[in-house]
């Protein structure tokens, strides 16, 4: 139904959540997913899980904040596969901190990671496609890219950030036949949401906050964003590009 078959999709942050999810889901659809994370460990686990299910898969140790990592993480998967069709640029941190609390050490590795990450990792695997004249390429942004809540400020300039990069790396390689698009996920059952409310003064009452400002009335499941994701990299969306498509039970549709 996606053709994925025989393509070549390269995950960050593919040990855990959305990307974990996504690297199941684009292998499960016959595609080689190449599970890149600084957990090694993790992205093999990730890695496994999908060759033991009878797809695809390869782990690559990778910092995404790290130009030398990122550009070995694509010469690494083009020697192994001879092409990279799909560039999954998901890698991120989060910080809860009031603005004037952060520290600049604190700015700087979150904007490293989040990014300077998906910049580098964009970066690396844009040649490869002009050679290919065709890829696409989908960036993790965030509702807080539109509307955030207090004590995420820096961590809503990064993905706000990701926002206007993804739209200026689309008018830069439409020519080229490279797509590229932001999926904008709502709060999403991971860790890196379990973090949030753990960080949060009292988690309970937090987590009660997060679930009635949701329409749909829940978190979303990570496989819920990959669909999204499996659709905007796939050659349906061949007409989709420099946009971004909300998958968040309704969060940003309210007043
Ligand atoms: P997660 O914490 O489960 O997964 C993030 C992954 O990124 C982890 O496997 C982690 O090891 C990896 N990572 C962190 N730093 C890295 C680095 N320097 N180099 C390589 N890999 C690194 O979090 P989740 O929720 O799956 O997050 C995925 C994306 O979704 C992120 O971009 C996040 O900002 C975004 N997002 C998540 C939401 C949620 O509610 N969970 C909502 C909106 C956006």
């Amino acid at each position: 139904m996606w053709n994925m078959t025989g393509k070549v999709v390269v995950i960050t942050g593919g040990a855990n959540g959305i990307g974990q999810a996504a690297a199941r889901l684009f292998a499960r659809e016959g595609a080689t997913a190449v599970v890149a994370d600084i957990e090694q460990d993790g992205a093999e686990q990730t890695a496994e899980a999908i060759r033991l299910d009878g797809g695809s898969a390869v782990a690559l140790g990778c910092d995404v904040e790290r130009a030398d990592s990122v550009q070995l993480l694509a010469d690494t998967t083009v020697a192994m596969f001879g092409r990279l069709d799909i560039l999954f640029a998901n890698a991120a941190i989060q910080l809860t901190k009031a603005g004037a609390d952060t520290t600049l050490e604190e700015w700087d590795h979150l904007h490293a990671v989040n990014l300077r990450g998906v910049f580098l990792c964009c970066k690396a695997v844009i040649p490869v496609m002009q050679r290919q004249h065709k890829g696409s390429i989908v960036i993790t942004s965030s509702g807080h890219a539109f509307a955030t809540y207090p004590r995420c400020s820096a961590y809503a300039a990064t993905k706000g950030g990701q926002l206007a990069l993804m739209r200026g790396l689309a008018l830069d390689y439409a020519a080229d036949g490279i797509r590229v698009n932001c999926v904008i996920p709502g709060a999403t059952d991971t860790r890196l949401v379990r973090n949030y409310l753990a960080a949060s003064p009292d988690p309970e009452q937090e987590k009660r906050r997060l679930l009635g400002g949701i329409p749909l009335g829940r978190l979303a499941a990570p496989e819920e964003i990959a669909e999204a994701v499996l659709f905007l990299a796939s050659d349906r969306a061949a007409y989709i590009t420099g946009t971004s498509l909300a998958v968040d039970g309704g969060l940003l549709a309210q007043a």
